[in-house]
Protein backbone atom coordinates (compact mmCIF):
# COMPACT_ATOMS: atom_id res chain seq x y z
CA UNK A 1 0.00 0.00 0.00
CA UNK A 2 1.22 3.52 -1.27
CA UNK A 3 1.72 6.02 2.00
CA UNK A 4 -0.12 8.63 2.07
CA UNK A 5 0.60 11.92 1.52
CA UNK A 6 -1.15 14.57 4.40
CA UNK A 7 -2.44 17.93 2.29
CA UNK A 8 -2.52 20.92 4.59
CA UNK A 9 -4.05 23.67 3.18
CA UNK A 10 -3.45 26.89 4.25
CA UNK A 11 -5.35 29.32 1.81
CA UNK A 12 -7.35 31.36 4.44
CA UNK A 13 -4.13 31.61 6.37
CA UNK A 14 -0.58 32.10 4.93
CA UNK A 15 -2.84 32.53 1.49
CA UNK A 16 -4.88 35.28 2.94
CA UNK A 17 -1.93 37.29 4.14
CA UNK A 18 -1.47 38.30 0.74
CA UNK A 19 -1.82 42.33 0.76
CA UNK A 20 -5.68 42.36 -0.66
CA UNK A 21 -6.54 38.96 -0.24
CA UNK A 22 -8.22 39.49 3.10
CA UNK A 23 -11.49 37.88 3.46
CA UNK A 24 -14.79 37.89 5.52
CA UNK A 25 -16.20 35.52 7.74
CA UNK A 26 -18.78 34.05 5.19
CA UNK A 27 -16.16 34.26 2.31
CA UNK A 28 -14.16 32.00 3.74
CA UNK A 29 -16.53 29.76 5.56
CA UNK A 30 -17.91 29.09 2.07
CA UNK A 31 -14.58 28.58 1.12
CA UNK A 32 -13.55 26.01 4.10
CA UNK A 33 -16.81 24.43 2.51
CA UNK A 34 -14.80 23.75 -0.70
CA UNK A 35 -11.95 22.93 1.02
CA UNK A 36 -13.71 19.83 2.62
CA UNK A 37 -15.87 19.15 -0.30
CA UNK A 38 -12.13 18.68 -1.92
CA UNK A 39 -11.08 16.22 1.10
CA UNK A 40 -7.82 18.24 2.20
CA UNK A 41 -6.69 16.90 5.56
CA UNK A 42 -6.04 19.82 7.39
CA UNK A 43 -8.06 23.44 6.89
CA UNK A 44 -5.41 25.86 8.82
CA UNK A 45 -8.52 28.37 9.17
CA UNK A 46 -6.94 31.48 10.20
CA UNK A 47 -4.56 33.14 13.16
CA UNK A 48 -7.20 33.00 15.85
CA UNK A 49 -5.22 35.71 18.30
CA UNK A 50 -4.55 38.28 15.15
CA UNK A 51 -7.82 40.31 14.86
CA UNK A 52 -11.40 39.52 16.49
CA UNK A 53 -12.49 38.87 13.32
CA UNK A 54 -10.15 36.02 12.63
CA UNK A 55 -11.25 33.94 15.71
CA UNK A 56 -14.90 33.81 14.55
CA UNK A 57 -13.80 33.02 11.23
CA UNK A 58 -12.31 30.34 12.77
CA UNK A 59 -14.49 29.55 15.32
CA UNK A 60 -17.19 29.19 12.59
CA UNK A 61 -15.18 27.11 10.71
CA UNK A 62 -14.04 25.02 13.29
CA UNK A 63 -17.73 24.51 14.43
CA UNK A 64 -19.01 23.73 10.48
CA UNK A 65 -16.42 21.38 9.20
CA UNK A 66 -16.10 17.25 10.11
CA UNK A 67 -14.52 16.17 7.45
CA UNK A 68 -10.92 17.89 7.95
CA UNK A 69 -9.07 18.47 10.64
CA UNK A 70 -9.01 22.38 11.37
CA UNK A 71 -6.04 24.19 12.37
CA UNK A 72 -5.29 27.88 13.66
CA UNK A 73 -1.83 29.49 13.79
CA UNK A 74 -0.59 31.06 16.97
CA UNK A 75 2.43 32.24 17.92
CA UNK A 76 4.36 30.38 20.76
CA UNK A 77 3.25 32.65 23.45
CA UNK A 78 0.38 31.11 26.00
CA UNK A 79 -1.76 33.80 24.63
CA UNK A 80 -1.97 32.97 21.38
CA UNK A 81 -2.34 29.33 22.23
CA UNK A 82 -5.30 29.73 24.57
CA UNK A 83 -7.10 32.11 22.09
CA UNK A 84 -6.65 29.81 19.42
CA UNK A 85 -7.80 26.47 21.59
CA UNK A 86 -11.21 28.62 22.28
CA UNK A 87 -11.69 28.94 18.80
CA UNK A 88 -11.42 25.44 17.96
CA UNK A 89 -13.00 23.93 21.02
CA UNK A 90 -16.45 23.34 18.87
CA UNK A 91 -13.93 21.27 15.45
CA UNK A 92 -14.00 17.15 15.26
CA UNK A 93 -11.05 17.15 14.99
CA UNK A 94 -8.71 20.13 15.60
CA UNK A 95 -4.54 21.51 15.44
CA UNK A 96 -3.06 24.13 16.99
CA UNK A 97 0.04 25.45 14.77
CA UNK A 98 2.57 27.46 16.75
CA UNK A 99 6.09 29.35 15.44
CA UNK A 100 9.03 31.07 16.86
CA UNK A 101 11.61 31.95 14.07
CA UNK A 102 14.62 30.57 14.31
CA UNK A 103 16.65 31.55 12.17
CA UNK A 104 20.19 34.05 13.14
CA UNK A 105 18.58 37.15 11.68
CA UNK A 106 14.68 36.57 12.72
CA UNK A 107 16.24 35.83 16.36
CA UNK A 108 18.20 39.26 16.26
CA UNK A 109 16.77 41.70 14.03
CA UNK A 110 12.92 41.01 14.64
CA UNK A 111 12.13 39.02 18.00
CA UNK A 112 15.61 40.86 19.60
CA UNK A 113 16.11 37.41 21.51
CA UNK A 114 19.02 34.99 21.97
CA UNK A 115 19.04 31.31 20.88
CA UNK A 116 18.34 30.29 24.15
CA UNK A 117 15.40 32.25 24.84
CA UNK A 118 13.85 31.07 21.41
CA UNK A 119 14.68 27.30 22.69
CA UNK A 120 12.84 28.00 26.06
CA UNK A 121 9.82 29.66 24.47
CA UNK A 122 8.95 27.27 21.45
CA UNK A 123 9.47 24.90 24.43
CA UNK A 124 6.95 26.18 26.96
CA UNK A 125 4.45 26.88 24.09
CA UNK A 126 4.64 23.16 22.92
CA UNK A 127 4.33 21.98 26.40
CA UNK A 128 1.14 24.53 27.17
CA UNK A 129 -0.68 23.84 24.10
CA UNK A 130 -0.22 19.74 24.63
CA UNK A 131 -2.41 20.33 27.52
CA UNK A 132 -4.75 21.97 25.17
CA UNK A 133 -5.00 19.57 22.47
CA UNK A 134 -4.00 16.99 21.10
CA UNK A 135 -2.62 17.68 17.84
CA UNK A 136 0.52 20.32 17.51
CA UNK A 137 2.24 21.33 14.78
CA UNK A 138 5.81 22.99 15.34
CA UNK A 139 7.34 25.56 12.83
CA UNK A 140 10.51 26.80 12.93
CA UNK A 141 10.22 30.38 11.35
CA UNK A 142 12.47 31.18 8.47
CA UNK A 143 13.82 27.41 9.19
CA UNK A 144 15.63 26.74 5.74
CA UNK A 145 17.54 29.46 6.59
CA UNK A 146 18.36 28.69 10.34
CA UNK A 147 21.86 26.91 11.70
CA UNK A 148 21.76 23.32 11.29
CA UNK A 149 22.69 22.54 15.02
CA UNK A 150 20.13 24.74 16.53
CA UNK A 151 17.47 23.55 14.59
CA UNK A 152 18.23 20.12 15.43
CA UNK A 153 18.15 20.81 19.29
CA UNK A 154 15.45 22.66 19.48
CA UNK A 155 13.13 20.55 16.68
CA UNK A 156 14.45 17.37 19.07
CA UNK A 157 13.17 19.31 22.05
CA UNK A 158 9.82 20.00 20.64
CA UNK A 159 9.50 16.31 19.51
CA UNK A 160 9.71 15.71 23.43
CA UNK A 161 7.07 17.83 24.38
CA UNK A 162 4.34 16.20 22.29
CA UNK A 163 4.70 18.29 19.36
CA UNK A 164 3.14 15.55 16.57
CA UNK A 165 4.00 17.89 13.01
CA UNK A 166 7.00 19.41 12.41
CA UNK A 167 6.69 22.15 9.84
CA UNK A 168 9.99 22.79 7.77
CA UNK A 169 9.05 26.47 6.52
CA UNK A 170 11.18 27.90 3.80
CA UNK A 171 9.99 31.08 4.48
CA UNK A 172 11.26 33.20 2.11
CA UNK A 173 11.66 31.65 -0.70
CA UNK A 174 15.65 31.00 -0.71
CA UNK A 175 15.51 27.45 -1.15
CA UNK A 176 16.59 25.26 -4.17
CA UNK A 177 14.78 21.35 -4.81
CA UNK A 178 17.61 19.19 -3.73
CA UNK A 179 19.13 21.45 -1.11
CA UNK A 180 15.61 21.70 0.48
CA UNK A 181 15.31 17.93 0.27
CA UNK A 182 18.73 17.36 1.82
CA UNK A 183 17.69 19.75 4.50
CA UNK A 184 14.97 17.85 5.44
CA UNK A 185 16.95 14.38 5.30
CA UNK A 186 19.61 15.73 7.57
CA UNK A 187 17.52 16.89 9.97
CA UNK A 188 15.23 13.47 10.23
CA UNK A 189 18.42 11.90 10.19
CA UNK A 190 20.08 13.84 12.94
CA UNK A 191 17.41 14.13 15.49
CA UNK A 192 16.91 11.05 17.43
CA UNK A 193 13.14 10.95 17.69
CA UNK A 194 12.34 12.42 14.95
CA UNK A 195 10.33 9.67 14.14
CA UNK A 196 7.82 10.70 16.65
CA UNK A 197 6.57 13.32 14.24
CA UNK A 198 5.00 13.37 10.93
CA UNK A 199 7.44 15.97 8.44
CA UNK A 200 5.70 18.93 6.80
CA UNK A 201 7.35 21.26 4.01
CA UNK A 202 6.16 24.42 3.90
CA UNK A 203 7.81 26.11 0.39
CA UNK A 204 7.33 30.12 -0.50
CA UNK A 205 7.30 30.90 -4.06
CA UNK A 206 10.10 33.88 -4.44
CA UNK A 207 11.82 32.16 -6.98
CA UNK A 208 9.65 30.43 -8.32
CA UNK A 209 10.59 26.81 -6.99
CA UNK A 210 7.79 26.56 -4.05
CA UNK A 211 6.50 23.19 -6.06
CA UNK A 212 9.78 21.94 -6.82
CA UNK A 213 11.12 22.34 -3.06
CA UNK A 214 8.00 21.12 -1.61
CA UNK A 215 8.54 17.65 -3.71
CA UNK A 216 11.99 17.77 -3.29
CA UNK A 217 11.32 17.76 0.67
CA UNK A 218 8.97 14.51 0.04
CA UNK A 219 11.23 12.66 -2.53
CA UNK A 220 14.57 13.22 -1.01
CA UNK A 221 13.16 14.32 2.43
CA UNK A 222 10.91 12.17 3.20
CA UNK A 223 8.34 14.36 4.48
CA UNK A 224 4.63 13.61 4.55
CA UNK A 225 2.55 16.59 4.66
CA UNK A 226 2.61 19.19 2.00
CA UNK A 227 1.31 22.72 2.92
CA UNK A 228 -0.21 24.42 0.55
CA UNK A 229 -2.69 26.84 -1.07
CA UNK A 230 -5.37 27.21 -3.95
CA UNK A 231 -3.85 29.43 -6.69
CA UNK A 232 -0.84 29.30 -4.98
CA UNK A 233 -2.30 32.35 -3.24
CA UNK A 234 0.27 34.15 -0.62
CA UNK A 235 2.50 37.19 0.34
CA UNK A 236 4.80 38.11 -2.48
CA UNK A 237 5.29 35.50 -4.81
CA UNK A 238 2.79 33.23 -2.72
CA UNK A 239 2.75 29.56 -1.78
CA UNK A 240 3.00 26.12 -2.93
CA UNK A 241 0.37 25.97 -5.34
CA UNK A 242 -2.24 22.77 -4.19
CA UNK A 243 -3.36 22.19 -7.92
CA UNK A 244 -0.13 22.00 -9.13
CA UNK A 245 1.86 19.73 -5.77
CA UNK A 246 -1.44 17.46 -5.99
CA UNK A 247 -1.48 16.79 -9.70
CA UNK A 248 2.28 16.37 -10.04
CA UNK A 249 2.12 13.46 -6.98
CA UNK A 250 -0.91 11.64 -9.06
CA UNK A 251 0.13 11.96 -12.07
CA UNK A 252 3.79 11.08 -11.17
CA UNK A 253 2.73 8.12 -8.80
CA UNK A 254 5.23 6.09 -10.56
CA UNK A 255 7.74 8.53 -8.87
CA UNK A 256 6.78 9.40 -5.67
CA UNK A 257 4.64 6.21 -4.81
CA UNK A 258 2.51 8.18 -2.38
CA UNK A 259 -1.03 8.59 -2.46
CA UNK A 260 -3.50 11.52 -1.48
CA UNK A 261 -6.95 12.21 -0.26
CA UNK A 262 -7.86 14.73 -2.55
CA UNK A 263 -11.05 14.86 -4.61
CA UNK A 264 -9.31 16.07 -7.86
CA UNK A 265 -12.59 16.84 -9.52
CA UNK A 266 -13.01 19.76 -7.17
CA UNK A 267 -9.83 21.61 -7.69
CA UNK A 268 -11.34 23.90 -10.53
CA UNK A 269 -14.53 24.91 -8.28
CA UNK A 270 -11.83 25.73 -5.64
CA UNK A 271 -9.58 27.55 -7.88
CA UNK A 272 -12.50 29.45 -9.34
CA UNK A 273 -14.38 30.42 -5.68
CA UNK A 274 -10.77 31.04 -4.44
CA UNK A 275 -10.02 33.99 -7.55
CA UNK A 276 -13.36 35.31 -7.89
CA UNK A 277 -13.57 35.86 -3.95
CA UNK A 278 -10.14 37.42 -3.50
CA UNK A 279 -9.63 38.90 -7.13
CA UNK A 280 -6.57 37.22 -7.77
CA UNK A 281 -7.43 36.54 -11.41
CA UNK A 282 -5.44 33.13 -12.49
CA UNK A 283 -3.16 33.42 -15.46
CA UNK A 284 -4.54 31.63 -18.34
CA UNK A 285 -0.79 29.76 -18.96
CA UNK A 286 -1.34 28.47 -15.43
CA UNK A 287 -1.04 24.87 -14.64
CA UNK A 288 -4.19 22.65 -14.43
CA UNK A 289 -6.53 25.61 -13.35
CA UNK A 290 -5.12 28.37 -15.94
CA UNK A 291 -8.19 28.82 -19.04
CA UNK A 292 -5.18 27.30 -21.68
CA UNK A 293 -4.17 24.50 -19.60
CA UNK A 294 -5.64 21.91 -21.51
CA UNK A 295 -6.48 24.24 -24.55
CA UNK A 296 -4.54 23.12 -27.65
CA UNK A 297 -4.07 25.59 -30.19
CA UNK A 298 -1.84 24.84 -32.66
CA UNK A 299 -2.72 22.18 -35.58
CA UNK A 300 -0.34 19.62 -34.76
CA UNK A 301 -0.91 19.02 -31.42
CA UNK A 302 -5.01 19.37 -31.89
CA UNK A 303 -4.62 16.62 -34.37
CA UNK A 304 -2.60 14.34 -32.21
CA UNK A 305 -5.11 15.05 -29.26
CA UNK A 306 -7.88 13.93 -31.38
CA UNK A 307 -6.03 10.53 -31.90
CA UNK A 308 -4.90 9.74 -28.98
CA UNK A 309 -5.43 12.52 -26.26
CA UNK A 310 -2.31 11.54 -24.22
CA UNK A 311 0.04 12.74 -27.28
CA UNK A 312 -0.08 15.72 -25.40
CA UNK A 313 -2.40 16.11 -22.62
CA UNK A 314 -0.60 14.38 -19.43
CA UNK A 315 -3.63 14.69 -17.26
CA UNK A 316 -7.91 14.57 -18.15
CA UNK A 317 -9.47 17.86 -17.91
CA UNK A 318 -12.54 16.30 -16.24
CA UNK A 319 -10.22 14.66 -13.69
CA UNK A 320 -9.53 18.66 -12.18
CA UNK A 321 -12.86 19.76 -12.63
CA UNK A 322 -12.75 20.99 -16.58
CA UNK A 323 -16.77 20.09 -17.76
CA UNK A 324 -16.53 19.49 -21.68
CA UNK A 325 -20.48 20.63 -21.38
CA UNK A 326 -19.91 24.49 -21.03
CA UNK A 327 -23.18 26.05 -21.49
CA UNK A 328 -25.40 25.00 -18.64
CA UNK A 329 -28.39 27.03 -18.49
CA UNK A 330 -30.73 29.14 -20.36
CA UNK A 331 -33.58 31.53 -19.09
CA UNK A 332 -36.36 28.81 -19.72
CA UNK A 333 -34.28 26.66 -16.92
CA UNK A 334 -36.12 26.42 -13.50
CA UNK A 335 -35.21 26.83 -9.99
CA UNK A 336 -34.63 23.33 -9.11
CA UNK A 337 -32.01 23.08 -12.65
CA UNK A 338 -30.17 26.29 -11.10
CA UNK A 339 -29.97 24.69 -7.65
CA UNK A 340 -29.10 20.90 -9.20
CA UNK A 341 -26.35 22.94 -11.00
CA UNK A 342 -25.30 24.53 -7.61
CA UNK A 343 -24.66 21.17 -6.27
CA UNK A 344 -22.58 20.27 -9.30
CA UNK A 345 -20.45 23.53 -8.64
CA UNK A 346 -19.86 22.52 -5.36
CA UNK A 347 -22.01 25.40 -4.31
CA UNK A 348 -23.65 25.03 -1.19
CA UNK A 349 -25.70 28.21 -0.31
CA UNK A 350 -26.83 28.48 3.60
CA UNK A 351 -30.63 29.45 3.00
CA UNK A 352 -33.34 29.12 0.69
CA UNK A 353 -33.35 33.01 1.19
CA UNK A 354 -29.51 32.92 -0.40
CA UNK A 355 -30.86 30.49 -3.10
CA UNK A 356 -34.01 32.73 -3.45
CA UNK A 357 -31.61 35.63 -4.01
CA UNK A 358 -28.95 33.98 -6.18
CA UNK A 359 -31.91 32.63 -8.43
CA UNK A 360 -33.34 36.05 -9.25
CA UNK A 361 -30.35 37.15 -9.75
CA UNK A 362 -29.48 34.18 -12.38
CA UNK A 363 -33.04 34.95 -13.99
CA UNK A 364 -31.90 38.94 -14.36
CA UNK A 365 -29.15 37.57 -16.06
CA UNK A 366 -30.61 35.38 -17.87
CA UNK A 367 -32.79 37.80 -19.31
CA UNK A 368 -29.94 39.88 -21.09
CA UNK A 369 -27.54 37.31 -21.76
CA UNK A 370 -28.71 33.77 -23.74
CA UNK A 371 -26.11 31.25 -22.64
CA UNK A 372 -25.25 31.30 -18.83
CA UNK A 373 -22.21 29.62 -18.27
CA UNK A 374 -20.66 27.52 -15.25
CA UNK A 375 -18.51 30.79 -14.47
CA UNK A 376 -21.29 33.07 -14.44
CA UNK A 377 -23.07 31.23 -12.20
CA UNK A 378 -20.13 30.85 -9.71
CA UNK A 379 -19.97 35.07 -10.00
CA UNK A 380 -23.39 35.26 -9.42
CA UNK A 381 -22.92 33.20 -5.95
CA UNK A 382 -19.87 34.80 -5.22
CA UNK A 383 -20.20 36.55 -1.58
CA UNK A 384 -19.74 39.69 -3.26
CA UNK A 385 -22.82 39.51 -5.70
CA UNK A 386 -25.06 38.04 -3.11
CA UNK A 387 -26.75 41.01 -1.35
CA UNK A 388 -25.50 41.60 2.60
CA UNK A 389 -28.10 43.00 4.53
CA UNK A 390 -24.95 44.00 6.83
CA UNK A 391 -22.98 45.61 4.12
CA UNK A 392 -22.98 49.57 4.62
CA UNK A 393 -23.11 49.71 0.57
CA UNK A 394 -25.14 48.13 -1.47
CA UNK A 395 -25.18 48.65 -5.34
CA UNK A 396 -29.05 49.86 -6.83
CA UNK A 397 -28.93 51.41 -10.68
CA UNK A 398 -26.39 53.39 -12.71
CA UNK A 399 -27.06 54.99 -15.86
CA UNK A 400 -24.01 56.71 -17.93
CA UNK A 401 -23.57 58.67 -21.03
CA UNK A 402 -20.50 58.91 -23.15
CA UNK A 403 -19.80 60.27 -26.96
CA UNK A 404 -17.07 60.80 -28.75
CA UNK A 405 -15.80 63.94 -28.08
CA UNK A 406 -17.89 64.53 -24.93
CA UNK A 407 -16.80 63.89 -20.99
CA UNK A 408 -18.16 60.69 -19.90
CA UNK A 409 -20.97 61.16 -17.21
CA UNK A 410 -22.41 58.68 -14.99
CA UNK A 411 -25.18 58.80 -12.32
CA UNK A 412 -25.50 56.34 -9.43
CA UNK A 413 -28.28 55.30 -6.71
CA UNK A 414 -26.89 53.13 -3.90
CA UNK A 415 -27.42 52.11 -0.45
CA UNK A 416 -25.75 54.03 2.36
CA UNK A 417 -26.81 51.82 5.38
CA UNK A 418 -30.29 50.75 4.21
CA UNK A 419 -31.19 54.75 2.51
CA UNK A 420 -30.86 55.41 -0.72
CA UNK A 421 -28.33 57.86 -2.40
CA UNK A 422 -27.94 59.62 -5.72
CA UNK A 423 -24.82 61.09 -6.91
CA UNK A 424 -23.33 61.64 -10.39
CA UNK A 425 -20.10 63.15 -11.72
CA UNK A 426 -17.95 63.03 -14.76
CA UNK A 427 -14.87 61.14 -15.48
CA UNK A 428 -12.51 60.62 -17.83
CA UNK A 429 -14.50 57.29 -18.98
CA UNK A 430 -17.77 55.95 -17.64
CA UNK A 431 -15.91 53.80 -14.82
CA UNK A 432 -14.31 56.74 -13.91
CA UNK A 433 -17.44 58.78 -13.81
CA UNK A 434 -19.26 56.37 -11.92
CA UNK A 435 -16.40 55.75 -9.45
CA UNK A 436 -15.74 59.06 -8.91
CA UNK A 437 -19.70 59.90 -7.94
CA UNK A 438 -19.27 57.03 -5.36
CA UNK A 439 -16.76 58.85 -4.09
CA UNK A 440 -18.07 61.95 -4.26
CA UNK A 441 -20.66 60.70 -1.53
CA UNK A 442 -18.57 58.22 0.48
CA UNK A 443 -15.44 60.33 0.67
CA UNK A 444 -13.64 57.26 1.60
CA UNK A 445 -9.83 59.39 0.37
CA UNK A 446 -8.86 55.87 -0.35
CA UNK A 447 -6.03 55.16 -3.01
CA UNK A 448 -6.84 52.95 -5.77
CA UNK A 449 -3.89 50.26 -6.42
CA UNK A 450 -5.28 48.24 -8.82
CA UNK A 451 -8.49 48.03 -11.34
CA UNK A 452 -8.54 45.19 -13.44
CA UNK A 453 -11.36 43.44 -15.70
CA UNK A 454 -11.66 40.05 -17.08
CA UNK A 455 -14.29 38.72 -19.39
CA UNK A 456 -15.72 35.75 -17.59
CA UNK A 457 -16.37 33.24 -20.21
CA UNK A 458 -14.33 35.19 -23.40
CA UNK A 459 -16.90 36.17 -25.74
CA UNK A 460 -18.18 40.22 -25.62
CA UNK A 461 -21.31 38.35 -24.27
CA UNK A 462 -19.61 37.61 -21.81
CA UNK A 463 -20.04 39.01 -17.97
CA UNK A 464 -17.13 41.44 -16.95
CA UNK A 465 -15.36 40.48 -14.04
CA UNK A 466 -14.26 43.73 -12.03
CA UNK A 467 -11.39 43.98 -9.50
CA UNK A 468 -11.06 47.26 -7.32
CA UNK A 469 -7.65 47.33 -4.86
CA UNK A 470 -7.99 49.82 -2.86
CA UNK A 471 -5.35 51.42 0.74
CA UNK A 472 -6.48 53.23 3.02
CA UNK A 473 -4.65 54.25 6.07
CA UNK A 474 -2.08 51.14 5.86
CA UNK A 475 -4.73 48.50 5.06
CA UNK A 476 -5.44 47.32 1.19
CA UNK A 477 -8.35 45.20 0.26
CA UNK A 478 -10.00 43.96 -2.96
CA UNK A 479 -13.67 44.15 -4.34
CA UNK A 480 -14.83 41.99 -6.84
CA UNK A 481 -17.98 42.76 -8.87
CA UNK A 482 -19.34 41.17 -12.07
CA UNK A 483 -21.98 42.33 -14.76
CA UNK A 484 -22.86 42.22 -18.16
CA UNK A 485 -22.14 45.67 -18.17
CA UNK A 486 -18.52 46.31 -17.04
CA UNK A 487 -19.70 50.00 -16.02
CA UNK A 488 -21.98 48.18 -13.50
CA UNK A 489 -19.40 45.45 -12.62
CA UNK A 490 -16.63 48.32 -11.62
CA UNK A 491 -19.57 50.21 -9.63
CA UNK A 492 -20.13 46.95 -7.39
CA UNK A 493 -16.44 46.15 -7.18
CA UNK A 494 -15.88 49.30 -6.24
CA UNK A 495 -18.88 49.44 -3.20
CA UNK A 496 -17.34 45.78 -2.51
CA UNK A 497 -14.07 47.29 -1.50
CA UNK A 498 -15.54 50.17 0.61
CA UNK A 499 -17.57 47.39 2.44
CA UNK A 500 -14.31 45.89 3.20
CA UNK A 501 -12.19 48.38 4.08
CA UNK A 502 -15.39 49.66 6.89
CA UNK A 503 -15.55 46.01 8.25
CA UNK A 504 -11.61 44.57 8.53
CA UNK A 505 -10.29 45.06 11.39
CA UNK A 506 -6.60 45.52 11.98
CA UNK A 507 -5.40 42.13 12.59
CA UNK A 508 -1.34 41.16 13.44
CA UNK A 509 0.14 39.47 10.36
CA UNK A 510 2.30 36.48 10.90
CA UNK A 511 5.40 36.75 9.32
CA UNK A 512 5.42 33.79 7.01
O1 LIG B 1 6.28 30.95 5.96
C1 LIG B 1 6.27 30.76 7.18
O2 LIG B 1 7.30 30.71 7.86
C2 LIG B 1 4.96 30.63 7.82
C3 LIG B 1 4.98 30.20 9.24
C4 LIG B 1 4.16 31.10 10.11
C5 LIG B 1 4.62 28.77 9.33
O3 LIG B 1 3.94 30.82 7.22
ZN1 LIG C 1 4.34 30.89 5.03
Amino acid sequence: MAEKLIIFDTTLRDGEQSPGASMTREEKLRIARQLERLKVDVIEAGFAASSQGDFEAVKAIADTIKDSTVCSLSRANDRDISRAAEALAGAKSSRIHTFIATSPLHMEKKLRMTADQVFEQAVQSVRFARNLVGDIEFSPEDGYRSDMDFLCRILEAVIKEGATTINVPDTVGYAIPELYGEFIKTLRTRIPNSDKAIWSVHCHNDLGMAVANSLAGIKIGGARQIECTINGLGERAGNCALEEVVMAIKTRSDYFGLTVGVDTQQILAASRMVSQTTGFVVQPNKAVVGANAFAHASGIHQDGVLKARDTYEIMRAQDVGWSANKIVLGKLSGRNAFKQRLADLGVELESEGEINSAFAKFKELADRKSEIFDEDILALVSEENLSHEKDTFNFVSLSQRSETGERPHASIVFNVNGLEVHSDSDGNGPVDASLKAIEKHVKSGAEMVLYSVNAISGSTESQGEVTVRLQNSGRIVNGVGSDPDIVVASAKAYLSALNKLRSQSDRVMAQG
